[in-house]
């Protein structure tokens, strides 16, 4: 009754950013991501009759009461659906800082997800796992797929579920993540996605939704760096400009993340194709094909910004290891 799982957090090339249900976190629009190997959560989850209480330990952390109570809902799911009783265990490992903007949540409920349902004795298709991880976290269902990876809003809890649309080794890309600040980020996304109607932009951002689906699609499927670059670059700055005039507006993106911008755009005019995306903190995530990565870190070094330099490539989904966290 015991299972270890390692989910990889993933950046949104186009993003979710509010939602129709906010129970079942249902997305107001598809959205497309890439899983990155250098940001994981390893989880262990064991239920045992021994236990008296769900303990839930972050090593190297700690967990708010919020957030150790979205854990337990998630627990509680699972012990639902499988018939399960009795207390659970979980210890959980990030290799990056929780609350950045680094997708901790997606990689935490995706590997929370795959380990739960295996410590249960209960074997789950893939796209059922990406249900339940959605259930914990909207965007942790797309940590569960290989690689490049599609979100399907549907309309109900069955038919919102992610798919890989390209296996991990079909492009070698780059995501150079640049940790301007690894603090808790001030406002949560949950409540972020919640004022969501209150931007005047909001109606534009979902017109153009489709347009740009079509355009990461055809990009990944022909792998045109420059199509793909583009889309992504505006798809960011459409969702900061909906998180930046709602009321209250959310202000996730720093002078230094604007510093890195600019200096992304420079590096593109002098001939270094790299793209930045940046999700709900202020760091970012700059997107570049395999033989440009000297380059570009070395830019990033000589800009003397950021506390911390990870280095993603694309990444398999959420799996099942041997080595347990206890
Ligand atoms: C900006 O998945 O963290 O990173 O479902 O409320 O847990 P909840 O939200 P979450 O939102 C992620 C928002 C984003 C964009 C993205 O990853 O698509």
């Amino acid at each position: 009754m015991k299972a270890t799982a390692v989910a990889p957090a993933n950046i949104a090339f186009i993003k979710y950013w509010g939602k129709s249900d906010d129970v079942l976190r249902i997305p107001l629009n598809d959205s497309i991501s890439m899983n990155l190997s250098g940001a994981q959560t390893t989880t262990t989850v064991e239920f045992s009759p021994v236990y008296t209480k769900d303990s839930i330990m972050l090593l190297g952390g700690s967990f708010s009461e919020k957030e150790t109570d979205r854990v337990v809902d998630s627990l509680s799911r699972i012990r639902e659906s499988v018939g399960v009783g009795g207390f659970v265990r979980v210890v959980t490992q990030n290799t990056f800082p929780k609350g950045a903007g680094a997708a901790a949540s997606a990689s935490g409920f995706a590997a929370l997800t795959v380990a739960g349902f295996a410590a249960a004795g209960k074997s789950m298709t893939e796209k059922e796992q990406t249900i339940f991880a959605r259930l914990g976290s909207g965007s942790a269902c797309r940590s569960i797929p290989d690689g490049f990876v599609q979100w399907q809003k549907g309309n109900s809890n069955d038919n919102s579920y992610a798919y890989s649309l390209y296996p991990h080794d079909y492009w070698d890309l780059r995501d150079i993540l640049v940790i301007v600040d690894a603090g808790m980020k001030k406002v949560s996304t949950t409540e972020g996605h919640s004022g969501v109607t209150t931007s005047p932009l909001l109606d534009a951002r979902l017109r153009q939704i489709p347009d740009k689906i079509a355009r990461v699609s055809h990009a990944l499927a022909h792998k045109n760096f420059q199509e793909l670059g583009e889309a992504i670059e505006e798809e960011s700055e459409s969702m900061h400009s909906v998180m930046e005039t709602q009321i209250p507006p959310l202000y996730y993106r720093t002078g230094a993340t604007h510093v890195i911008m600019e200096a992304v755009v420079a590096w593109r005019n002098r001939g270094i194709p790299a793209y930045f995306t940046i999700d709900a903190g202020p760091n970012v995530h700059i997107i570049c094909e395999a033989k440009d990565e000297d380059k570009v870190v070395q830019q990033v070094k000589q800009l003397g910004i950021g506390v911390d330099i990870i280095v993603n490539t694309p990444a398999p989904g959420a799996h099942i290891v041997d080595r347990h966290l206890f």
